[in-house]
């Protein structure tokens, strides 16, 4: 029997970060065992705010190398860049026309994003219909994200259901898969802000390129606040930088927040600093190493990319053809 399909994406746009791997990759370096996989990097995204060409082009190699080093493997998975696979492009307009302006107004990253631009482009604000294009194309069954997506999320099953009930059944309906723990990392010196990419402070964000200093430096530097005590409490926001440290420690070795808090007992902030930058340094460095091994054959990530392109964009050709029929585009002959 087929196995479910898999879509999902990381935006070039930065370095890949603790966050990113938490939320996503380390979830799909396991779910590629059970599902047939694509892995995306959404680089038709990451231009919906300004980016230097030069440094987006070294971004998506570097987010491959990290895809790769991180344990995902490109003979059993597709791995791809979005720009690579036109499609998406081709079902984001027609799905931009079935999309409400009210829709896209609620979306709460729109409203985060768009508040730090002086112009915004327009397709910060139609960006989740290109992401339910991305999804909707490979039929896909489940889109592991991290927590910060879920909204963008269930446009694209609004979009799925809309679209099939006007033109007949053209797409599946995604479920979408946020990991129990790790789905909000926070940010170290800012902890009621998630962890990002392109956080201006370089101290908030640990990146996964970091070495084993700066992550011991970073995590030596968390906030946490003026109390003592170790507790795991997410809905507090005077312990989040606590609750923070606790769930990247959660994430990481599979325990359980609360045992974690029960082997602090008697202990301090600087305890839980120290042993979660261990943690931390411990989960990266293979990750890191491997990686930059990678970034050096160009060559091999350029092979990797086009056989990821080639698988995709046949698939994805399959569901726009039937798209474009049921709206009513004459084929070309
Ligand atoms: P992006 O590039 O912002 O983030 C990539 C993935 O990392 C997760 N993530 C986090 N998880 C935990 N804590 C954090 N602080 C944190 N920051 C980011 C995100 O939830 C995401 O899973 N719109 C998407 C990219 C995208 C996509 C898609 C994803 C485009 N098309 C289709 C899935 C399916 C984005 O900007 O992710």
């Amino acid at each position: 029997m087929a196995k479910p399909i898999i879509f999902s994406g990381i935006q070039p746009s930065g370095r890949l970060m603790l966050g990113n791997y938490l939320g996503a990759l380390k979830n799909w370096v396991n779910l590629q065992k059970d599902y047939d996989c694509l892995y995306c990097l959404v680089d038709l995204h990451a231009i919906t705010l300004p980016q230097d060409p030069k440094e987006l082009r070294e971004r998506s190699y570097e987010g491959l190398a990290v895809y790769l080093a991180a344990g995902i493997d490109p003979a059993k998975n597709i791995l791809f860049l979005q720009s690579h696979a036109p499609q998406h492009a081709e079902l984001g307009w027609m799905l931009t026309c079935h999309t409400y302006m009210g829709e896209l107004s609620r979306m709460t990253q729109y409203k985060d994003k768009s508040a730090k631009q002086k112009n915004i482009g327009v397709g910060l604000f139609t960006y989740p219909s290109l992401m339910a294009a991305d999804i909707l194309l490979y039929q896909t069954n489940l889109v592991p994200v991290g927590q910060d997506q879920k909204q963008h999320l269930e446009l694209a099953r609004d979009l799925a259901q809309r679209m099939n009930n006007l033109y007949g059944p053209l797409f599946k309906v995604p479920e979408v898969y946020i990991p129990p723990v790790g789905a909000k990392i926070m940010s170290l010196q800012a902890p009621t802000a998630k962890m990002s990419k392109s956080d201006p402070d370089p101290n908030a964000t640990v990146f996964l390129s970091d070495g084993d200093k700066e992550i011991e430096k970073k995590l030596k530097r968390a906030v946490t606040d003026s109390g003592s005590e170790i507790v795991f409490a997410p809905d507090d926001e005077e312990k989040a930088g606590v609750t923070n440290l606790i769930s990247i420690q959660a994430a990481i070795t599979g325990r359980k927040p609360d045992e974690i808090v029960a082997s602090y007992a008697g202990k301090q902030y600087g305890h839980l600093k120290v042993d979660t930058a261990e943690i931390v340094v411990q989960c990266i460095k293979p990750v890191r190493e491997k990686y930059q091994a990678l970034l050096d054959d160009k060559g091999e990530l350029d092979r990797i990319l086009a056989r990821g392109a080639e698988a995709a964009r046949e698939r994805a050709e399959t569901t726009l053809a039937k798209v474009k029929d049921a709206l009513g585009f004459v084929a070309r002959h």
